[in-house]
C-alpha cells in the first residue's frame, strides 16, 4: 500500500477537517489573493520567503529581484511561495545602531514563522544584522530553513586601487584630519567603495556572517561570496527555492544542522577568513536559541591557532569579487579539511555533509586564498582577555600591525605584554569633543578607553571602540593607539582593539572604575587586562561608585523598544540575546 505523505504544518490551517469554520476563513482570504484551492489543499509545501530588501536597506535590495528566482525554484519543485517583509535593518542608516534592531527583527520573524501557515522558509540575508536575526529566529522556531545571501558589491576602485567599503573610511578620515584631502575628496573616496548593489565588499561583518552561515551549513555551497550583480546569484536563488521544498519533505530542520560541531566549524572558518569581531556575539546568540553550549572561551580554544588564509581587506588587500573567483567559502573549508580542522560529518542544507560539499575545492587564486601551511598570518583567531577591567573581552590579533607590534610588543623580556597610561572617554560624543585636547597628554604610549557603549549604555552597543589617534600624533606618523572598550568595532576596521568587554560599565563592570592617568597592563600571553592599582583602592572606588548610584553616563531611552530592550538584554559575551526569549526553543507545531 502506498504510504501517504506526512501532513504538513500548513494543513492545520488550510485542510483541517476538525475545524472547517476556521479552514474556510483561512482559505477565503488566501483565495481572494488569487490562490487556487489546488495550491493550498493538495499537500504542497507552503514556503515563506522572508524579505529583508527594501528602499531603506540597499545592502539587501537585490533580494527584491532575487525573490522572483526563488519563487520560480519553489514552484518548479512543487511548493507554493509566500513572500513577506520583515523588520528592515540597514547597518549604515539606523540610529542609534543597527545592532539594536537585530533582536527586534528576530522577534518579529519568530512571530511570523510560528503564527502563519509556513512549512519551510527561505531567509534572505546580507547586511550585517540581517543574517544573525534570521538564523536566530529559524533556530527558535525550528522549521526547515535555508538562507540566501544578497551577495557582496562589486569591487570598489579609486585611482586604480581597490577601495573597500567601510575600510576606506578609516583611511579617509586620517587623510582628512591631516589635510591631505578636503571634504569633497573625502566623500568621493568613501563613495568609490560602493559601486553596485550588494553588501560590503570587504571582510566586514556582512561577508563574515554570510560566510559563517555557509560554514554552519545553512546555505547552499558558494552562497556567501557570489557578488550581488553576477548571474550566478540569480541561479543560486533558483536552486535555493527548489531545495527548500525538498527540505520540507525530508523534515531537515535547523536543529539537525546547527550542532556543536557546526559551530566549531564556523569558528575555524572565521579565523581563516579574518572574520569580524561581531561574529562571536552573533554566533553565540544563534547557539543560545538552538540550545547549543557555546561561549567566548570556545572562540579562543577552537579558533585562535587557525591561520589567516583569506587575503581580503581589512586584514589583507583584496575584495569580494576576488574572494568569489578564488573559490569562496568551499575553497577555505577545503584547506581547513586538509589540516583536519573541520568536523566533516556536519550536515548542511543540501542534505550532504560539509566534507562532501567542500573536500578538494581548491582555490583558483593563491594570492587571495592561501594554503593552510603558507598562510598570511599564523594564529589569526581571537584572543580572550579578562581581569579587573572586565570578565571577558576579545581581541582580533590578526590585524596587529608592525607599527603596533614595535611600539607595544617589542620588549624582548616580555614580548606579548605592555603597560601604558589610560585615557578614558564616556561615549562617542565625549571622544569626539576631547580627542584633540592637548591637556589629556595622549602620547604614543597611551591606551584609549571607551565606556558607556555596551548593550545597556548605548542601547544595542555602539561600534565606536576603534578611536583614531589625536591629530598631533597622526602628523607624527603614529597611526594607531590601543583601544579598549565595552562597545563594538565595525568589522571593516583593521584596528587590534580590545572589544565587547563584558560586563559593560553600565552593568557594574570594572571599566566604570577606571580613571584618566591610571596605569594598565595588557598581557596577550596570559590573556589578562588590569588596572594596576591595589585591591584596597579598587574596592574604595567601587564603594564610591555604588554610593553615586553606579555608572550614570547613560542616555535616556528614546523609543519604547530601547526601553524594552534594555530591560531584557544580556551582555555581549552572552550574545546580547533577550533573556526571556532563550527558553522558547523548537516551538513550531
Ligand atoms: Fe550593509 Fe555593510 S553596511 S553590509
Ligand atoms: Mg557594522
Amino acid at each position: 500500500m502506498k504510504k501517504s505523505p506526512p501532513r504538513l504544518r500548513s494543513q492545520a490551517w488550510f485542510d483541517n477537517p476538525d475545524n472547517i469554520d476556521m479552514t474556510a476563513l483561512y482559505l477565503e482570504r488566501q483565495l481572494n489573493f488569487g490562490f487556487t484551492r489546488e495550491e493550498l489543499q493538495s499537500g504542497k509545501p507552503i514556503i515563506g520567503i522572508s524579505q529583508t530588501g527594501s528602499d531603506i536597506a540597499p545592502c539587501n535590495r537585490a533580494h527584491l529581484e532575487l525573490a522572483k528566482r526563488v519563487r520560480d525554484g519553489i514552484t518548479a519543485a512543487g511548493g507554493v511561495p509566500l513572500e513577506f517583509p520583515i523588520h528592515p535593518i540597514q547597518e549604515t542608516l539606523k540610529r542609534p545602531t543597527a545592532m539594536l534592531d537585530r533582536n527586534l527583527s528576530y522577534l518579529s520573524l519568530v512571530e511570523v514563522l510560528f503564527g502563519y501557515p509556513i512549512d519551510g522558509v527561505v531567509l534572505t540575508i546580507g547586511c550585517d544584522k540581517t543574517t544573525p536575526a534570521a538564523l536566530m529566529a529559524a533556530s527558535t522556531v525550528n522549521i526547515p530553513a535555508i538562507a540566501l545571501s544578497s551577495g557582496p558589491m562589486l569591487n570598489g576602485w579609486h585611482n586604480g586601487e581597490r577601495t573597500g567599503s567601510g575600510t576606506i573610511l578609516w583611511k579617509a578620515r586620517e587623510l582628512l584630519a591631516t589635510g591631505d584631502i578636503d571634504y569633497e575628496g573625502f566623500i568621493e573616496l568613501v563613495a568609490s567603495s560602493a559601486p553596485s548593489t550588494g553588501f560590503c565588499n570587504t571582510m566586514g561583518t556582512a561577508t563574515s556572517m554570510n560566510s559563517l552561515a555557509e560554514a554552519l551549513g545553512m546555505t547552499l555551497p558558494g552562497n556567501a561570496a557570489i557578488p550581488a550583480p553576477y548571474r550566478e546569484r540569480g541561479q543560486l536563488a533558483y536552486m535555493t527555492g527548489k531545495r527548500i521544498v525538498d527540505m520540507v519533505r525530508e523534515d531537515l530542520t535547523p536543529s539537525k544542522i546547527l550542532t556543536r560541531e557546526a559551530f566549531e566549524n564556523a569558528i575555524a572558518v572565521n579565523s581563516a577568513i579574518g572574520g569580524s569581531t561581531n561574529c562571536p556575539i552573533h554566533l553565540n546568540a544563534i547557539a543560545r536559541h538552538i540550545g547549543v553550549e557555546l561561549n567566548v572561551a570556545d572562540w579562543e580554544k577552537h579558533g585562535y591557532d587557525i591561520p589567516l588564509l583569506v587575503n581580503l581587506q581589512p586584514a589583507g588587500e583584496y575584495l569580494g569579487e576576488d574572494y568569489h573567483r578564488a573559490g569562496g567559502v568551499p575553497a577555505v573549508v577545503a584547506e581547513l579539511i586538509k589540516a583536519k580542522r573541520i568536523h566533516t560529518d556536519a550536515l548542511t542544507v543540501n542534505g550532504k555533509t560539509i566534507g562532501e560539499n567542500c573536500t578538494g575545492k581548491f582555490a583558483s587564486n593563491r594570492e587571495v586564498i592561501k594554503e593552510y601551511d603558507k598562510p598570511i598570518k599564523k594564529h589569526a583567531g581571537f584572543k580572550m582577555l579578562k581581569g579587573n577591567l572586565f570578565d571577558a573581552a576579545i581581541m582580533k590579533t590578526s590585524v596587529i600591525s608592525e607599527e603596533f607590534r614595535e611600539r607595544y610588543l617589542s620588549d624582548p623580556k616580555d614580548p606579548n605584554a605592555f603597560e601604558a597610561k589610560a585615557v578614558v572617554f564616556d561615549g562617542p560624543e565625549d571622544y569626539h569633543k576631547r580627542i584633540d585636547d592637548p591637556s589629556l597628554g595622549i602620547d604614543a604610549h597611551t591606551v584609549l578607553f571607551m565606556r558607556g557603549t555596551g548593550p545597556l549604555g548605548y542601547p544595542g552597543a555602539a561600534e565606536v571602540v576603534n578611536m583614531r589617534a589625536p591629530t598631533d600624533l597622526l602628523k607624527k606618523g603614529v597611526h594607531s593607539l590601543p583601544c579598549v572598550g565595552d562597545g563594538r568595532q565595525s568589522g571593516t576596521s583593521g584596528s587590534p582593539s580590545i572589544l565587547n568587554a563584558s560586563p559593560e560599565a553600565a552593568a557594574g563592570g570594572g571599566l566604570a572604575l577606571l580613571k584618566d592617568g591610571d596605569r594598565v597592563r595588557i598581557d596577550l600571553n596570559k590573556g589578562t587586562a588590569d588596572i594596576l592599582i591595589s585591591k584596597e583602592e579598587l574596592e574604595k572606588r567601587r564603594a564610591e561608585l555604588k554610593a553615586k548610584g553606579g555608572y550614570t553616563n547613560i542616555p535616556e531611552s528614546q523609543t519604547p523598544w530601547q526601553e524594552i530592550f534594555r530591560a531584557n538584554v544580556e551582555q555581549l559575551s552572552e550574545g546580547m540575546v533577550l533573556k526571556p526569549a532563550v527558553k522558547y526553543q523548537k516551538i513550531a507545531q
